[in-house]
This record gives structure tokens, sequence and C-alpha cells, in this order.
């Protein structure tokens, strides 16, 4: 186990199928004035709304609301949200919603406390709250699985005139303090949505899987996790309403992206910044984006790192080695790859996700740069990535 690191997690779950009735307990420690802030309203059809109202009167809160967070939330967003709190003199912010909703009010949470251009200062110039800054805390109910905004610190948050989607990694003092998670919150997500949460948490363990040479804690975890998200998928393809498989996701999702996987290691997140390119020019659902492009990229890094992908092929998608070279293992582990994208019905070119040749260009140079991968790419080879996932 290489690297020396400090690993604590702030955020308390709730987990189960009657985890909302924690909801209450959870919000008192908090003061009175609570943002609920959720997204375009799937909340009010699927019952949670009532759940989480319910809460807040048992719990004596007085509540604003602020819906209408959209997938990929825009800093306009961010800024009508950083209005509601100032104005409404805001204890916690509670998001009700996926990524896009908790994200969203992370970054309400510090830019509220920020008296300059936010998004210039946190997202383009990735820089954190100064010490003793005001942060409004944050509680989440979660209701699709997929990012791990649950139990990290990340934001993402896209400007549409400057065509840029930014993710900004804070620390412990942002992430949730507390997180409800009920799988069958999970069960009126639809398919297509689904499905792109399911490839979100495949991608963010293999972001964190193909980087290293030692032989480290993390990766056996991680394959852990990939072989549960495989076999839990193919089941909620068939049946969204198999609790098991949705609960297995719904937990494969927050580990996936709680910071413990990545802890010891370098780590790759490429397939990650062309995806988040990919989504400033084309605002298509993120988990598309990154289906879209993974099997060409790591086709395209995988002599750089062979022995970690012929280990994918073995230990993740059970190919015999036996009778094979390393390079046809590996090769077989990033088809197994390809099919099951195909399998579940992920995205297979990012054509169909609205990308059109004359774009290519600028979304390789919207794409930033990561050095911690196996092979680090030139401007070019993103380019080459980008037209191969047509
Ligand atoms: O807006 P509503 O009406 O709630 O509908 C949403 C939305 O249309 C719907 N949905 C969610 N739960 C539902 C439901 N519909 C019916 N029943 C339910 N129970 O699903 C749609 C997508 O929701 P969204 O929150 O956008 O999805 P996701 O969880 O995939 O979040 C995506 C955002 O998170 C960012 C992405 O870039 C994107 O902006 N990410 C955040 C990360 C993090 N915090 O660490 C890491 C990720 O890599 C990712 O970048
Ligand atoms: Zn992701």
């Amino acid at each position: 186990m290489l690297g020396n690191f400090i690993y604590s997690n702030p955020t308390k779950l709730y987990f189960g199928d009657q985890a909302q009735k924690n909801l209450a307990e959870a919000l008192k420690p908090f003061g009175k004035r609570v943002l609920l802030t959720y997204g375009g309203g799937s909340i009010k059809k699927n019952g949670i709304y009532d759940d989480v109202t319910a809460a807040l009167k048992a719990a004596g809160k007085s509540v604003v609301e602020l819906p209408g967070v959209m997938p990929n939330p825009t800093v306009e967003k961010l800024t009508e949200g950083v209005k509601a709190v100032r104005e409404n003199g805001i204890d916690l912010i509670l998001a009700v919603g996926g990524g896009s909703t908790i994200d969203y009010a992370k970054g309400v949470a510090v830019a509220a406390g920020y008296d300059g251009d936010a998004w210039e200062h946190f997202w383009v110039g990735q820089a954190n709250p100064e010490s003793g800054a005001k942060i409004i805390p944050v509680g989440a109910v979660l209701t699709m699985a997929g990012t791990g905004s649950e139990m990290n610190g990340g934001s993402v948050i896209t400007n549409p005139a400057q065509k840029l989607k930014i993710g900004k990694v804070f620390g412990e003092e942002v992430m949730p303090k507390f997180a409800i998670l009920n799988p069958r919150y999970t069960f009126s997500v639809p398919h297509r949505q689904m499905v792109a949460g399911i490839y979100d948490i495949m991608s963010h363990i293999m972001e964190q899987y193909f980087s290293g040479t030692d032989d480290n804690t993390s990766d056996y975890l991680s394959e852990g996790l990939m072989r549960s998200l495989i076999t839990a998928s193919r089941a909620a393809v068939l049946n969204p309403e198999d609790y098991q498989a949705r609960s297995n996701i719904m937990w494969a999702a927050t580990w996936a992206l709680n910071t413990l996987i990545g802890k010891g290691k370098s780590q790759d997140w490429m397939v990650h910044m062309i995806g988040q390119a990919i989504g400033a020019y084309t605002d298509a659902t993120h988990g598309m984006t990154l289906s879209g492009v993974s099997v060409a990229y790591y086709r395209h890094i995988m002599e750089a790192g062979m022995p970690k992908f012929a280990r994918f092929a073995r230990n993740v998608w059970d190919i015999p080695a036996e009778g094979k070279s390393e390079r046809e293992l590996a090769e077989a582990g990033i088809e197994a790859l390809g099919a099951w994208i195909g399998q579940i019905g992920a995205a297979t070119e990012i054509s169909s996700l609205g990308v059109t040749e004359d774009m290519l260009e600028g979304i390789a140079s919207a794409t930033f740069i990561m050095p911690g991968s196996y092979k680090k790419l030139s401007r070019a080879e993103i380019v080459d990535i980008l037209r191969e996932s047509m």
C-alpha cells in the first residue's frame, strides 16, 4: 500500500427501505430554517416529497423551497440558491434528489459564504474555502444512485455560456452531514437514468482502479464493488423493482466515490474529464457521456497499463487466462466491458448524445488533462478518442 493518507468521512448514512423514518431525527441538531431544494418535480409524483415534508414538520422546521434544480446544474441556478440562503438566513440545506441536486446544495452552501465570483474562485480557480468561512450544512435524501454525491465533497457545476462543466471536490466540511438512502426511492427513476447511474458507478471505480502498479488493498475493494455492480445491474435491467439489486447498486454507488477506494493511489479520471467536456457541449446525461468514450479510451491507454487490464479481465470479468497472452487477456477485458455497456443499454457512441464532428476540437480543448493515468494524453489523442467514439 503506497502513499500516506488521512481517511475520514463525516457523513452519517441511514440505509434501507424505511430509511426515511430517520429523517426527522437527523434534522434535529440543525437550526430551524431549512432550504428544501429538489429537481424538476419527480419527488412530487413518487411520494418522496410527502415523506420529506412530513419529517420537516415533525422536526419543527420552517421551510423555504427551492425547486427546479436541473440535471447538470448551472451557475445561474447557483446564484439563485445563494440569494435564497442569504435572504432567508438558512441554517441547513436539505437536498432531495440525485447527484445534480446534492452537488448543487453543496455548491450553494459554500458560495453563500463567499462575497466574490464563486464560479471563478471555487470551480475555475479550484480554491478551497478559507478556514473559518461560513459553510451552510447540507443534508441529503438520495433518490437516484450513481454519483456518490451523498457521501462526498464533489460539486459539479456547468457554465453554459463558457461551455465549461467543472467539478470541485470540497473537503469534509462540505460533505453532507447525513444522507437518507432508501433503495425503494430509486424504483421510479426512468430506465435510461438508472442505466446512466449504473455506468457512472462503474466509471468511478475504474477511474480509481486503473492507476498504480503496487499491490494495493484499494484495488481488491474496487474489484469486489465492480463484481457486485455487474451482477446487480443485470438483475435491475430485467426488473427495476428488484430490491436486492437496487439496494446493492445504491450501496455500491456510495462506496465507489466516498474517497475510500482511491486511498493510497494515483487516480485516472480522464474518462470523466472527457465526459464533462461533452456534457458542457451537449448537456447530455453524465453517465452516458462516460460509457460513450470508455472503450476507445481504455483501448488507447491499455498498452501503458497492460498488467492491470489483464487483471481486470481475470478478476472482474472471470475471463480465463489459460491460453492467452497478457495482451489478449487485457483486450478481452475491455471487450467484456464494451459488451456489458451494450447489454445494460448505456450509450455506445457519443454521436447518439448530440456530439457532431464540428464539436470534436472544442470538446478536446475543454477537456482538463489529469496527470494520474497510465498514459498522459495529448490534446490530439483526445480528438482521436472522441473520433473513435462517434
Ligand atoms: O429533476 P427530477 O425531477 O428529480 O428528475 C431527475 C432527473 O431528471 C430524475 N430522478 C432522480 N431521482 C428520481 C428521478 N426520477 C424519478 N424518480 C426518482 N426517484 O433523474 C434525472 C437525473 O437526475 P440527476 O440528479 O441529474 O442525476 P445524477 O444523480 O446522475 O447526477 C448527475 C450530476 O452529478 C454530477 C454530474 O456531472 C451531473 O451534473 N456528478 C457528481 C459527482 C460527485 N458529486 O462526486 C461525480 C460524478 O462523476 C458526476 O460528475
Ligand atoms: Zn461520474
